[in-house]
């Protein structure tokens, strides 16, 4: 188990990330470091039913801990379910020496680490991360916040949680889709780290990995997102990388919203990589065999995603309203010149970026 230190409290950086199966050792081992006066524990209306009995009969603290239940799903990130949590604590006596332990994916641990971050100033929130995309994703890194005015992530606060607890516990929870969407973000970290790491990660078929041979997976990931985060926690520069096949995937997901057939996350991403390493082969150099290679893993993990070139405009309007953007005309990528050679700030002009839509349709096969 990694150290457990109640000192890095608000610290923006040198996160705190304990890689372990026995989760409830770990969670009544940071809680009696900490020694908080009062315990809360937040949960989403699915894994209050299929995780928190789990975790309850093997933490001490989770079972005394004062419950929370927020509604399920990102539509319920907002405003209203952040007051309704921040009256929960009040009413209940919380203080700024009392501890949230957020229970859940992304959702739970983002929304939660907001409402400890504000909750008379900030408290102690730890997060233990139930889903694959949460754990390499949502729950370390210090983002926290709500969506707002229909923009996500509108309002938030850096700040890191006291502790995150990785594990593979709770993955047999998930569907095939929810793993296979946060794989997409373990090979985004496998990408930008090695030729090493990525071949490991896409020489493998998630629905297969056990829960051992997973946990020694999720570290080797998380820990590139950590270093990266650990050097740059505010997002000023080399943070930007993590935004690999992002801004493509943000506009596939939004297509796919407005036709109302969502798409999950990490297969939004695992499509966006896929064109932003054609771009990346275009005025990079990328190699083309690394590019083949991914896109067969693509076809064969996620299926394809169907557009024509009829939505085109549509998608070069979503990714000109990234907040990364300044200029429609000129749009902002993290690329790579090969596996683990990151270049952030790659500004793209539009016929590059359609040339590359049209790429990645030959590739899908559509
Ligand atoms: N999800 C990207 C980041 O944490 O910066």
């Amino acid at each position: 188990m990694g150290n457990v230190n109640s000192a890095k409290h608000h610290q923006p950086s040198d996160q705190n990330i304990i890689f372990t199966n026995n989760v409830g050792e770990a969670i009544d081992s940071i809680v009696g470091e900490i020694k908080p006066s009062k315990l809360f524990v937040l949960v989403d209306t699915n894994t209050d039913v299929l995780v928190l009995p789990r975790l309850a009969a093997i933490s001490k603290a989770v079972e005394s801990a004062t419950k929370i239940v927020i509604k399920a799903g990102d539509e319920h990130k907002d405003l209203d379910t952040l007051a309704q949590v921040w009256s929960q604590l009040s009413e209940n006596g919380a203080t700024r020496e009392s501890m949230l332990i957020n229970v859940g994916g992304g959702v739970v641990t983002d929304l939660g680490g907001f409402a400890a971050a504000t909750f008379k100033r900030g408290m102690a929130f730890i997060n233990i991360p139930t889903t694959l995309l949460g754990a390499v994703d949502a729950a370390v890194g210090g983002k926290t916040g709500i969506n707002f005015n229909n923009i996500k992530n509108q309002i938030g606060a850096f700040r890191q949680a006291d502790a995150v607890v990785i594990s593979a516990t709770f993955f047999d929870t998930l569907s095939q889709h929810d793993l296979r969407s946060g794989y997409a973000e373990m090979i985004k970290h496998g990408l930008l780290e090695s030729p090493e790491v990525f071949n490991r990660l896409i020489d493998s078929d998630v629905a297969d990995i056990d829960t051992n041979a997973m946990l020694n997976l999720l570290q080797e990931s998380v820990l590139v997102k950590k270093r990266i985060v650990d050097a740059d926690p505010t997002e000023k520069g080399l943070r930007r990388a993590l935004n690999l096949g992002h801004t493509i995937g943000h506009a596939y997901e939004t297509l796919a919203l407005e036709r109302h057939s969502p798409i999950p996350h990490g297969y939004a991403v695992a499509y966006g990589m896929l064109t932003e390493l054609v771009i990346s082969h275009m005025q990079l150099g990328f190699p083309s065999d690394t590019l083949q290679r991914y896109a067969k893993y693509v076809a064969e993990s996620y299926s394809s995603f169907n557009f024509s070139c009829e939505d085109y405009p549509n998608l070069l309007a979503y990714m000109a309203h990234d907040k990364k953007n300044a200029s429609p005309e000129r749009i902002n990528f993290t690329l790579l010149e090969q596996v683990g050679k990151i270049k952030i700030d790659c500004i793209v002009g539009q016929q590059d970026i359609k040339t590359a839509l049209d790429i990645t349709r030959d590739l899908m096969g559509i």
